[in-house]
């Protein structure tokens, strides 16, 4: 085993507006790969600040990130988001004039060796895994809030991301839905041994996870296991 983190992250800060808001403040963590995480906190705390940093989206102003041992700043950004990391938004970000399984396949438009018949038979597994098979050919209008949310979920994950990094990915749906997407995702993290990050308000869904990671005012207030392990799927 590996002793590196897939994510090292060094006394990272993040100010806006030359230092007057503090998003992120002197955060050090380590995550080991195929680990899942959950970040919990009040609005407001950095979290989201913190996943764009780590997802390349957002530079610290002090501190560095490391991804399996290399400064962030060192990865080519186009190879490190279209191969390290699948990143779920609170928003869907599907595209409305494009079907929900093109969708799905668009981050594999950028692999040469794999043919469009290839990439929609990927999508169409994804759609499945997700429990949306039968919505592959409609577009986003056409599908409800949640198979929307689902869509991105599969997006997210049909390139075989090494680390998943989801804000809030259960934000808008209802609960049913939210159990179906975050078990779509853990089943994933544990068959490839991917790493996930994920952003929740949600102590049902964050406890899932085998870590638990407070925040507040920009600062990581507490680091640890589930207290309810029993709970946890992983
Ligand atoms: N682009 C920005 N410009 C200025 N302030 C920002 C920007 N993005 C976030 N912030 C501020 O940084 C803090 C952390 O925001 P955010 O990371 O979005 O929190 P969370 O995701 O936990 O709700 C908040 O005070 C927010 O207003
Ligand atoms: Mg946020």
């Amino acid at each position: 085993m590996s002793s590196t983190p897939i994510i090292r992250l060094e006394n990272v800060s993040k100010t806006y507006d030359s230092g007057v808001v503090q998003a992120v403040r002197n955060i050090s963590l380590e995550i080991p790969k195929g680990e899942i995480c959950s970040v919990m906190g009040p609005s407001g705390c950095g979290k989201s600040t913190l996943l764009n940093m780590i997802g390349a989206l957002d530079r610290p102003t002090s501190g560095r990130i490391l991804v399996k041992g290399r400064p962030l700043e060192t990865i080519p950004p186009s190879r490190y988001r279209n191969r390290t990391v699948g990143f779920i938004f609170q928003l869907h970000h599907l595209l409305p004039s494009i079907t929900l399984e093109e969708n799905v396949a668009l981050p594999l438009v950028a692999r040469r060796n794999i043919s469009r018949r290839q990439r929609l038979v990927m999508a169409r597994r994804l759609l499945s895994e997700v429990g949306i098979a039968n919505r592959a050919s409609f577009y986003p209008v056409q599908v409800s809030g949640g198979e929307r949310q689902r869509a991105a979920v599969a997006r997210a994950l049909v390139s075989q991301p090494e680390i998943l990094l989801a804000d809030e990915p259960t934000g808008g749906v209802d609960s049913r839905t939210a159990g179906l997407v975050m078990e779509a995702i853990l089943r994933r993290c544990v068959s490839q041994g991917m790493t996930a990050l994920i952003v929740t308000h949600n102590p049902e869904i964050a406890y899932q996870a085998r870590r638990v990671i407070f925040m507040r005012d920009g600062r990581l207030i507490q680091d640890g296991k589930a207290v309810n392990c029993q709970a946890s799927m992983v």
